[in-house]
């Protein structure tokens, strides 16, 4: 029944992604218990992240802490590709970043890849429309409630050219050979998007201390190829944390697609859609009838409704443990369980637009375009 094909690349994600195969395959780490116990107590209300194994990577996460004991920092970095609307699954990872800065208080950096839409061929975007998805897409992160005095959103077709002499270092040290074995490049791709990753490497170099990429595994191999260079240019090879996907709503295999907007809940999803798309299209573990469901009790394993508060919306581990019992006795039956899930993304988005309308005013104040570049003296910026 589990389908053992599944692929998982920074432009493709399909199957029922085997965790513990991808730490195999792409040489990562597991959180180990040890490292666990020291990540829950360092981060208060966000340990839940840790407990429920959603952060289940990682790459030098334990220097990264040592780092941090040491007195001597860190910088968080991440990012998004603009290339359409944001939903649930993809503000994830940019709550996770923001609940991270909150508790070590550093500089994040966050890396709008206009660039690399633009020249992803199979998206067919105009310049414009990546130009718009980025500004849409900023008012969502802004949202997400990033400290404004430690928060650099760099936009890349506005940014990268004042960083334009270390990316050429950056460059001149991949090979072509690498990046054709690391992302399956070959003679149709475009040479835009061979040379894209000296500049997706570019924010982990911004500053002399180690760097920590929250992000999806998907992005891992960009980080590998950074760990081959960092050291040689005089800085640190980045650290990660990867994160697990949340699954589609209509099931645990696959992931949210713009194309199938029935297996996603956008960021400006209204209150009805937002029922119905959970109504009608949330896959669910419980039984074909209520008295059967009474009687057998549903899987919350295979539940979307139930995996979304696990992995999102019920950051309380008691009402989440009470929930997943009542579902598996056959106490809560689906359609209560589908009731409590869209009362909490609603709630979820109407706070969410909310701090996104008051984000309008203040996208300047986050947004790191070179030409500001003399201000950059309240973080260890490197003069290029
Ligand atoms: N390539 C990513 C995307 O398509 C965007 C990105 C750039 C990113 N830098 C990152 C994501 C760092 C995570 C961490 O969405």
């Amino acid at each position: 029944m589990t389908d053992k094909r599944f692929v998982v690349t920074p432009w493709e994600v399909a199957g029922a992604v085997d965790y513990d195969r991808l730490i195999r395959e792409f040489g990562t780490q597991p959180i180990s218990p040890e490292l666990a116990t020291r990540l829950e107590v360092l981060l208060g209300p966000a340990s839940y992240l840790v407990r429920r194994k959603i952060f289940f990577s990682h790459r030098d996460l334990n220097l990264v802490l040592k780092d941090y004991d040491k007195g001597r920092g860190f910088f968080l970095y991440t990012g998004r590709g603009p290339s359409g609307p944001m939903h649930i699954g993809h503000i994830g990872q940019f709550y996770f970043t923001k609940l991270l800065q909150d508790e070590f208080k550093t500089n994040v950096y966050i890396q709008i890849t206009d660039d690399e839409k633009f020249l992803e061929v199979k998206r067919n975007l105009a310049y414009m429309d990546t130009q718009h998805w980025a500004d849409e897409n900023i008012l969502d992160i802004i949202a997400t409630g990033f400290d404004p005095d430690r928060t650099f959103i760099l936009q890349d077709t506005e940014f990268v050219g004042h960083a334009y002499p270390l990316i050429l270092k950056i460059a001149k040290r991949i090979n072509y050979n690498l990046t054709k074995a690391v992302f399956g490049f070959t003679g149709e791709t475009n040479v835009g998007m061979i040379f894209y990753p000296s500049i997706q490497i570019l924010p982990s170099l911004l500053e002399k201390r180690r760097c920590l990429i929250p992000s999806a595994i998907d992005q891992d191999p960009y980080w590998r190829i950074q760990r081959d260079i960092a050291e040689g240019l005089g800085y640190f090879k980045a650290a990660a944390v990867h994160s697990k996907f949340l699954p589609p709503l209509t099931g645990t295999q696959d992931k949210m697609s713009s194309s199938k907007p029935e297996t996603a809940i956008y960021l400006n999803d209204d209150d009805k859609t937002v029922r119905t798309k959970i109504n009608k299209h949330a896959f669910s573990g419980g039984q074909a009838t209520v008295e059967e469901h009474r009687r057998l009790g549903g899987n919350p394993d295979l539940d979307v409704p139930f995996q979304w508060l696990y992995m999102f919306f019920e950051p309380d581990d008691s009402k989440l443990e009470k929930t997943r019992e009542d579902y598996r006795s056959g106490r809560l039956l689906t359609g209560e369980l589908k009731q409590i899930l869209a009362e909490k993304v609603i709630g979820f988005l109407h706070e969410h637009r909310h701090r996104r309308e008051a984000a309008r005013a203040k996208v300047r104040q986050f947004k790191y375009d070179g030409i500001l570049a003399q201000k950059m003296w309240k973080t260890d910026f490197e003069k290029l």
